[in-house]
């Protein structure tokens, strides 16, 4: 089958690889219909993620259509059309039965990370029966590639971590997908305020339109400034980190309210300065967290009952053959104005 491989820093090509079959009695084969580019994908070819050794295939993202089962699979029948998590869950390790399946011990982050990912024509899913959706009746499956990953991470890391309240004020600091996902299930609650920040005025256009009430080109003006202009010199109660660099999570802790959050969503590189001298007696608190697709069911009907419409989160469509395409454009996305680009099984 043609896939998408990891080549080292820097390298990637569209190769044939053996096609996936079912290793342990909870694997499933899945057919993937549509699949998406991560950020993180990004990150792995810049050599950011030492743990993805050179030969995996790439992508933690898909929906598809169950081709093989193991025997001890019992929620899911061939033919089933399914959303793959970006995290893969035992459901009986001491992490999963407290709902972090980030960190469970036989799972977690394995897809296009430590095992064969989604960017290719089948992926095996392991713990499949805790590790797959069913795809609502009638969905539209391309979008519902947004919740393998981005949703969740930008409501539970952000939305839920960040305590966003109803009349509250939300900074989201980064209007990438992730910034955006945030964005959209922050309204979920009501607050009153939502500034998005960020550098590209393409991305504050997008903002916009997904709902922000005020946004702030950090690259024109102090975004520190401008949020404690919005928010009558006092800051949000919740500054979402969704950028992953020092000056970002330097903005979080200058306009954090007294009382507030700082929910980092990030992935950092390098570390960064934490100014305690002037947070000690803001009774502040800073979350992090690896997404857990805890909230992922919970999410699907919201799209069902269309309260959340992921479909606008996508920029650009490619099918499988074109996937060096498709990655060239999410890589350049200032100039193209990718945001998501969806590949499908041509
Ligand atoms: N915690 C988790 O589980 C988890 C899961 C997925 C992704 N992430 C991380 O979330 C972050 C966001 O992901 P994404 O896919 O949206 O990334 P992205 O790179 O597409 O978006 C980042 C945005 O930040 C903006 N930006 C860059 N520098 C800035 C600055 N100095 N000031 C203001 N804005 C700036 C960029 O213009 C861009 O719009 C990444 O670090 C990603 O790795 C974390
Ligand atoms: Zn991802
Ligand atoms: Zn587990």
């Amino acid at each position: 089958m043609k896939a998408l491989v990891y080549g080292g820093p820097g390298k990637k090509s569209v190769m044939d690889v053996p096609k996936p079959e079912v290793e342990n009695a909870t694997d499933a084969v899945v057919k993937i219909l549509h699949t998406t580019i991560c950020g993180t994908d990004l990150h792995i070819l810049k050599g950011d993620v030492p743990t993805c050794q050179p030969g995996t295939v790439l992508g933690h993202e898909g929906v598809g259509v169950i081709e093989s089962l193991g025997s001890a699979v019992s929620n899911f029948k061939v033919g089933d059309h399914v959303l793959i998590s970006c995290i893969s869950s035992c459901g009986r390790c001491e992490y999963c039965r407290r709902s972090m399946y980030s960190h469970c011990t036989s799972g977690g982050w394995l897809l296009g990370h430590t095992i064969h990912g989604t960017q290719a024509e089948y992926v095996r899913v392991p713990h499949a029966d805790t590790s797959m959706y069913p795809v609502p009746q009638g969905a539209d499956e391309a979008s519902l590639v947004m919740l393998s990953d981005i949703l969740p991470t930008g409501f539970e890391c952000g939305v839920l971590n960040g305590k966003v309240a109803p009349g509250g004020t939300v900074a989201i600091v980064g209007a990438g997908p992730v910034g955006l996902a945030a964005l959209l299930t922050a309204q979920f609650y009501s607050p009153a305020r939502i500034i998005v920040v960020d550098l590209d005025d393409g991305r504050l256009e997008m903002a916009t339109r997904f709902g922000a009430t005020d946004v702030v080109n950090s690259g024109r003006e102090s975004a520190a400034e401008a949020v404690k202009r919005l928010t009558e010199g006092v800051g949000v109660d919740t500054a979402i980190e969704a950028v992953g660099i020092p000056a970002t999570f330097g903005i979080c802790q200058e306009i954090v309210a007294p009382g507030g959050v700082i929910a980092n969503v990030g992935v950092h590189g390098s570390k960064v300065d934490l100014h305690l001298e002037t947070l000690w007696m803001q009774n502040i608190a800073i979350t992090t967290r690896l997404v857990d697709t805890q909230t992922t069911s919970m999410l699907l009907k919201t799209v069902v009952a269309k309260k959340l419409d992921p479909s606008g989160l996508i920029t650009h469509r490619f099918t499988l053959n074109q996937m060096m395409e498709a990655y060239d454009t999410f890589a350049r996305a200032a100039q193209t104005k990718a945001l998501k680009v969806v590949i499908s099984a041509g």
